[in-house]
């Protein structure tokens, strides 16, 4: 089961992951009609690119977005689920040890004592996430079993490897259960709202770019819009 797993189907799992995004990606920017944004992007590339830019560094900064600073409490909550969730799988020793020996390189690791940490913030902020979509009405409302399914999706791998560090139990048990929670969420990225893992990045530029050219950025110009 493990060399199962740790061999075809990881190999599968990262190459439909990798291949997925950059599908998705050159999708997303085919998509844009020419004529309500491309023309305007081309014709304003430099507005267009500090808008890009501006509003994805906003996004990324903790309350640095109107909408961030509106809700404090689920910043916070977000932002804690998001450190563990992005830099726990890409800087973890043992995730790194693993990707030197099948594909032959490593990113930068991280102690380990810290990796426990931001598991273990990813885990209780996940739970605060969860009681946000039952607890406020106008998130209830416009919550389906998917919201809670791609939750769930996303902390199993935090859980499962927790247990396998503390060693609860059955460690095979649990490591197994963890490689497959990971895979799934690998083969989940291109195909769910996962997707946002990357494709945040796109929208968020084309919508940096809507305001920073069409949508008041070049006030007091010619510029139609
Ligand atoms: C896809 C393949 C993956 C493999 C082969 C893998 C492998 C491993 C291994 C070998 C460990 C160490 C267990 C131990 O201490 O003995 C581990 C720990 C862990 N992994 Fe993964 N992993 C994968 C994906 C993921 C993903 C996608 C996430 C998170 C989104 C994740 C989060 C964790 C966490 C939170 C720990 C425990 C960290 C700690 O507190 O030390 N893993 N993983
Ligand atoms: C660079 C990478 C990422 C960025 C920029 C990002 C950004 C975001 C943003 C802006 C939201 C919406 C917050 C809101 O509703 O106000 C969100 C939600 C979410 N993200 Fe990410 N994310 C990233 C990576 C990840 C990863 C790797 C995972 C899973 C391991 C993940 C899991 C989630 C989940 C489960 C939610 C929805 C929470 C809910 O149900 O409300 N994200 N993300």
């Amino acid at each position: 089961m493990y060399e199962l797993l740790t061999g075809i189907i990881f190999y599968i799992s990262i190459g439909v992951c990798v291949v997925g995004m950059i599908i998705r990606t050159a999708l997303y920017f085919r998509g844009l009609a020419w004529n309500l944004d491309r023309v305007a992007y081309k014709a304003f590339p430099k507005q267009g690119f500090q808008g890009a830019v501006r509003s994805i560094y906003k996004w990324l900064l903790p309350f640095g977005t109107h909408g961030w600073r509106k809700q404090p409490f689920m910043t916070v909550i977000f932002f804690s689920f998001h450190l563990g969730a992005v830099l726990v799988p890409l800087c973890l020793l043992a995730h790194n040890i693993f990707l030197e020996e099948k594909l032959g390189f490593h990113l930068i690791t991280m102690p380990n004592l810290l990796a426990d940490f931001l598991s273990w913030v990813a885990v209780i902020s996940a739970v605060f996430i969860v009681l946000r979509r039952i607890a406020l009405p106008e998130v209830r409302i416009l919550t389906t079993w998917y919201d809670y399914l791609i939750i769930a999706i996303s902390v199993a791998p935090f859980i499962t490897g927790l247990l396998a560090r503390y060693e609860v139990g059955d460690y095979s048990f649990w490591l197994i259960a963890h490689i497959v929670s990971g895979e799934i969420l690998l083969l989940a990225i291109p195909f769910t709202k996962l997707s946002h893992v990357f494709l945040f990045f796109a929208s968020r530029a084309q919508l940096g770019m809507d305001y920073g050219i069409k949508r008041g950025g070049l006030k007091g110009t010619k510029m139609a819009w």
